[in-house]
């Protein structure tokens, strides 16, 4: 049987999540994409039927109401980082597994809250952490796992990507604290996965 599964923020990042849904169509169905712009979530929902045709996509411009419409079994969400423990909590207490794009929380009291909320639930709650699939990463951990390098006492890493002034002007939740929560969230939070 099929995982029914919707989009909540249909924004940049998101056709990466359409992607996955068309790889795993074995797997899963895409059932809706939600968006307060419904212009993107239409975008969405057209992308996933180009490549999966014959499938219906609902849209919504509010999730609560595609919640209660439609009970899907799983739920992405690539909102505003600043979004993401609200509306995870949201979901996984209507009954949802939940997959949260990266940062989880930009808090550890609201990342403990959405971690204490699936362990009620009885539901499982993922963040995308991608870059753990990398291949120099996979090799790295195997290598540490199978005693390459011994007792390991200091781990360090560094960051060099560039994000411009285009890249904080494109969407105006960026470089705020209350929605982006600084680099140490947004970029850094992939390395520190890491770590
Ligand atoms: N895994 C990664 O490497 C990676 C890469 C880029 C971005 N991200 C993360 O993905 C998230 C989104 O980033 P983006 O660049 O796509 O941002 P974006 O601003 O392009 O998209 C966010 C979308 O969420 C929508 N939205 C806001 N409130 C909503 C609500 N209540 N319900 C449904 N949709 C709502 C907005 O209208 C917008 O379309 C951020 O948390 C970011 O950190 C992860």
């Amino acid at each position: 049987m099929k995982h029914s599964v919707a989009l909540i923020g249909c924004g940049r990042i998101s056709f990466k999540h359409i992607e996955a849904f068309v790889k795993n169509v074995d797997q899963l169905q895409l059932i809706a994409a939600c968006d307060p712009v419904i212009a993107k979530a239409q975008e969405k929902a057209g992308e996933y039927q180009a490549s999966v045709p014959g499938l219906e996509v609902k849209t919504y411009i509010n999730y609560q109401t595609m919640l209660a419409e439609l009970h899907p079994d799983i739920v992405t969400i690539a909102t505003e980082s600043g979004k993401h423990s609200t509306i995870a909590i949201e979901c996984l207490k209507a009954g949802c597994h939940v997959i949260c794009e990266k940062p989880m929380a930009l808090s550890s009291a609201d990342a403990d809250a959405m971690i204490d909320t699936a362990k009620k639930a009885g539901k499982k709650l993922a963040v995308c952490f991608q870059n753990r699939f990398n291949p120099p990463v996979l090799k790295l951990r195997n290598a540490l796992e199978s005693g390459r390098f011994g007792q390991l006492l200091h781990g360090a890493i560094q960051i060099r990507w560039n994000r411009n002034e285009k890249y904080y002007t494109e969407a105006p939740w960026r470089g705020t604290w209350a929605e982006d929560g600084g680099t140490l969230m947004n970029q850094c939070t992939h390395s520190i996965d890491l770590l």
